[in-house]
């Protein structure tokens, strides 16, 4: 998390997963060309609309992009970010996740990867995702 938010900046609803395996790699995903930030490697997720509650966002997000099922008492709220960009307040929670169905497929061309908890620092990062590292670091050790 950092600072405070700048009142005069529009708030942003994000949702993020921390999808973990059997071996406790969690997936990240890299922003395809043609997106904002594209090329860094971020947790999968997505905007919260208006009247969603954020586990239902995930649930949504995770089935769109990646063809991943979950229920809402599989996601574990861990922390969230909040970072002001130039034109906007993000707020994004992230949520664990250790059971889905399914087998993760890149569904709107985002390259995807498995990676150790500490290995996460080797890909670069949006810089509100950047932050969320430690915890999953602390809640899943190396
Ligand atoms: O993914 P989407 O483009 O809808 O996200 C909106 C904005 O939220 C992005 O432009 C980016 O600035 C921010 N974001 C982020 N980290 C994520 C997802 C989104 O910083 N994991």
């Amino acid at each position: 998390m950092s600072g405070g938010i700048d009142q005069r900046k529009r708030l942003l609803l994000v949702v993020a997963c921390a999808l973990v395996d059997a071996d406790g790699r969690i997936l990240i995903a890299q922003r395809p060309e043609g997106k904002s930030l594209a090329g860094l490697w971020e947790f999968p997720g997505g905007k919260v609309e208006p009247g969603e509650a954020p586990e239902a966002a995930l649930i949504r997000e995770l089935a769109e992009e990646l063809g991943v099922m979950t229920q809402a008492a599989c996601l574990a709220p861990l922390t969230f970010a909040s970072h002001g960009y130039d034109d906007f307040h993000l707020l994004m929670p992230l949520f664990v996740c250790r059971r889905f169905e399914g087998t993760p497929q890149s569904r709107e061309g985002q390259a995807l990867k498995w990676v150790r908890a500490r290995a996460l620092r080797d890909y670069p990062m949006p810089p509100a995702d950047a932050p969320l590292i430690a915890h999953l670091i602390d809640l899943l050790g190396a």
